[in-house]
């Protein structure tokens, strides 16, 4: 439909058609960057979710291959939805998921790659164990989803955490597992917040106090905070907070109460939700996914023909000037992007401006204010000082398109006079192309 085709992006993860969600699963294997995600193959709008896939060795560029997961078992007949990776010691891979079953149960499966030494993991093979993990008693049967990545214990058994509620309280029930199959439920929870319902996607890794590396999932001691982040079902919110861990207790405090799971700090002040992070081992970081969905109707998302977005993979670690914000920031392979550079220096006047999402950001020291931009068709990322404020937005002008497409900045300050350095870069598309082409 060619009133839509200015809107499909160049350089933000897609696939070619169609519904996606968040992200599943994602992590690094024998050179390949692999990214799943919640894909409705038939339609652009969500159901008969399955896993779709995309192999990449820059994080920029993808290859998308067949679909990883679908729903063909009774205990994911109703869909295949998130879960996440645990690259094992063992050499081998473990893909814990949700499946809704028959009777739109949320259980957890377990999926390893038929051929752990395949780069590309093209198939995978369902556990005969399935369904692992059915709601506990005194958890609804609806509200069990999202297993993390598993951490290693002190005690030589694995920690995997799914998001959950007891009325309006939000909680993460924590499982102690040796093998994946057999699971034993702690007598508490990791963490809970009153009045934050359904947490979704739960996410928690551990970041480090001082430097800019990322750290290993099971990572924990000196020098070591632990973020614990949950994307709130009844806001459509992503919320971290950074605190700490205790590994024998398996009990999670935020540093600042009054900035905890759900009632403080947003990932992104815009269009964002069901983020998850993975620990990238060749280049030592830690890599946070987000889900950016459109803002217009559905009715144009089927004419259109698909739906939704990644962001821009984004490096994240603890912001060591302010000690409990976390910096975001795009990683650095999408700099290969860059094509023709344009630099300006001007005194900005005051104008008038409206906001569509909007958020403070503490500027410490003898920091200047930055701002970072990525824009793409019709999605626009910003990180504000070094990625301490993220904002996420989608965008459908009808008239600023290709080339009459704009960036302005107001000042909004009175009675002072504002030194402005711009530099704007014009940027390349990525390939994000079938692989190999008769497969889809
Ligand atoms: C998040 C979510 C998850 C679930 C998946 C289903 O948006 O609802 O909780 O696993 O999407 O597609």
């Amino acid at each position: 439909n060619a009133m839509f085709t200015w809107q499909r992006t160049a350089y933000h993860f897609q696939p070619q058609r169609n519904w996606m969600n968040g992200c599943a699963g994602p992590l690094y294997h024998k050179g390949w960057y692999h990214i799943f995600y919640q894909y409705n193959p038939d339609s652009a709008v969500w159901g008969n979710i399955t896993w779709g896939h995309a192999v990449s060795r820059d994080l920029i560029h993808w290859l998308l291959l067949p679909l990883a997961l679908v729903p063909d078992r009774w205990y994911d007949v109703n869909g295949v939805w998130t879960g996440s990776a645990t690259r094992h010691p063992d050499g081998n891979i473990y893909m814990l998921y949700t499946g809704s079953t028959g009777n739109l149960t949320q259980v957890q499966n377990l999926a390893h790659p038929a051929d752990p030494s395949d780069p590309l993991l093209l198939n995978w093979v369902k556990n005969p164990a399935n369904p692992v993990l059915l709601p506990p008693p005194g958890i609804g049967p609806k509200d069990f989803r999202d297993p993390t990545t598993a951490w290693l214990g002190p005690d030589g058994l694995w920690r995997v955490a799914i998001g959950s509620r007891m009325e309006k309280l939000g909680i993460t029930l924590v499982y102690k597992t040796r093998d994946f199959l057999s699971y034993e439920l702690l007598d508490h929870y990791l963490h809970s917040v009153p009045g934050t319902g359904m947490w979704e996607c739960v996410d928690f890794f551990p970041v480090a106090v001082n430097g800019t590396k990322g750290l290993d999932t099971s990572a924990a001691g000196e020098g070591i905070k632990h973020v614990l982040k949950a994307s709130l079902d009844d806001t459509k919110l992503d919320h971290f907070a950074v605190g700490t861990y205790d590994p024998v207790e398996d009990l999670w405090t935020p540093d600042d109460p009054k900035n905890d799971v759900g009632i403080g700090l947003k990932y992104d002040y815009g269009r964002y939700y069901a983020s998850k992070t993975f620990y990238d081992q060749e280049k030592q970081r830690r890599i946070l996914w987000g889900w950016i969905n459109e803002t217009d109707t559905e009715f144009d998302d089927l004419k259109k023909g698909w739906a939704s977005l990644q962001t821009i993979p984004r490096t994240v670690v603890l912001d060591g000037r302010t000690g409990a914000d976390l910096l975001q920031w795009p990683v650095e392979e999408i700099e290969s992007l860059r094509l023709r550079s344009y630099c300006f220096e001007s005194s900005l006047a005051p104008d008038v401006f409206k906001v569509v999402y909007g958020s403070s950001i503490p500027v410490v020291g003898d920091e200047k204010l930055q701002m970072r931009v990525l824009v793409d068709h019709s999605i626009v990322e910003s990180f504000g000082q070094g990625g301490r404020r993220v904002i996420s937005s989608r965008v459908y002008p009808t008239k600023a398109i290709y080339g009459d497409a704009r960036l302005f900045l107001f000042n909004n300050a009175t009675d002072v006079n504002v030194k402005v350095k711009l530099k704007i870069w014009e940027m390349n598309s990525a390939f994000i192309r079938p692989y190999p082409l008769d497969q889809l």
